[in-house]
């Protein structure tokens, strides 16, 4: 019972379940004397079971009414604590188990589901396995920060940052692989786009340079949104997202260099020196610029991961780019083409004073017939925050891990 009208001898009651919401119409004349004292006793989240006929009726939400014959209470609710006028968003986050049942939140969780299904049937597609990465791993991917500890025997594991170092093992397998899981982060920052717990989809392939990744990306997220687009219109609706802002994300995708980025900065008032990577203010400047994603390329070494390949023409900067979302969104993907030397890789192991010991396995990915080879990282719930248009990354899981933020 999602929502009550009461009118004499007639209840009007607003039903919902797994497909929307109905209106029912319970009258005292169709119903016995017991069920309509029942219908008029409903309360808010009351679980019920009824029978009735369908009637069809144009000023009705969904297009037909219920004629209710009969009704038995299956579950009574009493005092449910998110009534349908506004909440704030401590009290709401305290009741997530419950405020996931609101029509705004099952739209996300739809569109969520439908964003899933588009970014793995888009990589089954183009020919990419799915291989699963290991969740309790030794040593870190992302930078030792963020790294969450967890007792193991004897030893200390951490949760997976990211899936990427074991895609590279199994695309030298399989050539074409993506990784589907979820990826811990200990930010320490309260933000409106970080959680601890994320969904990452990471694909990965033998081959292929900074372009070819470039252009996957491109068509991934094409067919993202138009799916999206095709499949969730009456949520995106529902969730009063713009939808001519999505049918703007068109390849190719503008490219702008970390070094022009900077320029427009400090156009903007928003200066950093080089070297340094972009916050959240510069991101969310450059993203506003464009109506489409744009694509950030070509960052110093001096702030990416250990294993992002230099350019050649110019070894100061990486072959990575980062796909920032438009309307001010900033980053939803990460990737790079990846070192495939040795030699080089080892450097960089040292230079990031990382226990060597533990990169043992990945450095055999360079002895034994290494391949250039490039990858990236999605983003499950930026992507989901950027197509639905919130605000804040909390809306976009179901239940979101956050600083300090664990319950329920
Ligand atoms: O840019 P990131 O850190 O890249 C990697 O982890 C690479 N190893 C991926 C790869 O190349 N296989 O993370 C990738 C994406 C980000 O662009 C962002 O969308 C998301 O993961 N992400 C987060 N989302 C929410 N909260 C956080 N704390 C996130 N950290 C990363
Ligand atoms: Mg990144």
């Amino acid at each position: 019972m999602y929502n009550i009208r009461s009118s004499g001898s007639v209840q009007f009651i607003l039903l919902r379940d797994g497909t929307g919401l109905v209106q029912a119409v319970a009258s005292r004349q169709a119903l016995s004397p017991e069920s309509f004292a029942l219908a008029k006793r409903l309360t808010q989240e009351a679980s019920l079971r009824l029978r009735g006929r369908v009637r069809e009726d144009a000023r009705s939400p969904g297009g037909v009414e219920l004629e209710v014959s009969d009704l038995e209470l299956v579950g009574p609710s009493q005092d449910y604590p998110i009534t349908l006028k506004e909440h704030g968003t401590a009290f709401l986050m305290e009741h997530r188990h419950l405020w996931l049942r609101s029509l705004r939140q099952t739209a996300i969780l739809r569109v969520r589901a439908t964003i899933v299904k588009a970014m793995r049937d888009y990589m089954d597609g183009q020919g990419f396995t799915l291989v699963d990465a290991p969740i309790l791993t030794p040593a870190a991917v992302e930078g030792t920060t963020t790294l969450f500890p967890v007792e193991y025997f004897n030893e200390t594991a951490y949760l997976s940052q990211s899936g990427q170092l074991y895609n590279e093992a199994t695309c030298m397998a399989l050539e074409r692989v993506y990784c589907f899981g979820p990826a811990f982060r200990a930010e320490k920052s309260n933000t409106r786009r970080h959680l601890t717990e994320l969904w990452m989809m990471e694909p990965e392939a033998a081959f292929f340079t900074y372009e070819d990744n470039l252009r996957l990306q491109e068509g991934l997220i094409c067919s993202i949104v138009e799916q999206v687009l095709t499949h969730r219109s009456r949520e995106l609706e529902a969730l009063q997202r713009n939808s001519d802002a999505l049918r703007k994300v068109m390849a190719p995708f503008p490219r702008i260099t970390y070094d022009d980025a900077l320029q427009l900065l400090a156009e903007g008032g928003l200066e950093l020196p080089w070297g340094e990577d972009l916050g959240a203010p510069q991101e969310a400047f450059l993203s506003c610029r464009y109506e489409k994603p744009v694509f950030l390329t070509h960052f110093p070494v001096a702030c990416k991961a250990f294993y992002m390949k230099p350019d050649p023409l110019r070894p100061e900067v990486t072959l990575s780019a980062d796909l920032l979302a438009p309307e001010g969104y900033g980053e939803i993907i990460g990737g790079s083409e990846r070192i495939d030397s040795l030699e080089l890789l080892e450097e960089r192991i040292r230079q990031h004073n990382l226990p060597m010991e533990l990169y043992r396995w990945y450095l055999d990915l360079r002895r034994f017939g290494s391949v250039p080879h490039a990858g990236f990282g999605i983003g499950v719930e930026r992507t989901v925050a950027w197509i639905c248009g919130l605000e804040h990354i909390r809306e976009s899981i179901p239940f979101p891990r956050m600083l300090e933020k664990m319950y329920p």
